[in-house]
């Protein structure tokens, strides 16, 4: 029974495009609610090499504001590698989960030089905060 029961939470979840993103992360991990302060603290090892806000920079990585919802490697103004641009993934909450728990295994070829978080609830954290921090769907 316990196998059905992601299927049952991702069917829900596709059931209700207007819920708050913060609860479709909460899917991820299937663990509650996810704890954004702890994201934040998260985060601190993506912003060594990718800036937040909206209309900053890029440092060794691109910047993130508007990154959910957005097709891979579409800001106009980085050099992304072309394992990256052929890939074509589209950022939803459940990519940047498989994507960040093990970059080099998810997209071989890739420049991005992160070893990954191997915890799902932490994961779910970052990715809740992210959502919060960069415009969420992308709009
Ligand atoms: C050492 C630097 C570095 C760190 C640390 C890092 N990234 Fe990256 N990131 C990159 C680079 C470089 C790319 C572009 C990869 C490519 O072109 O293959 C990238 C790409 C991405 C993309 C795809 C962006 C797009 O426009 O398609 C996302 C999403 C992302 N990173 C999220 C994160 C998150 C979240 C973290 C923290 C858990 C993180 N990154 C940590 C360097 C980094």
């Amino acid at each position: 029974m316990f196998r059905f029961l992601p299927l049952l939470l991702v069917s829900l979840c596709a059931c209700s495009p207007s819920q708050e993103p913060e609860s479709a992360v909460a899917v991820l991990a299937n663990t509650g609610e996810p704890d954004l302060s702890r994201g934040e603290i998260l985060s601190l090892a993506c912003q060594a090499c990718h800036t937040l806000d909206e209309g900053q920079g890029n440092l060794l990585g691109p910047n993130l504001y508007g990154v959910f919802g957005r097709v891979s490697a579409s800001s106009g103004d980085f050099a992304y590698s072309n394992a990256l641009r052929a890939a074509q993934i589209v950022w939803t909450p459940e990519a940047l989960d498989q994507w960040l728990g093990n970059p080099r295994e998810f997209l071989p070829g890739n420049n991005m030089a992160f070893a990954g978080y191997s915890s799902a609830a932490d994961r779910r954290d970052l990715i809740a905060f992210l959502l919060h921090k960069t415009g969420g769907t992308g709009d």
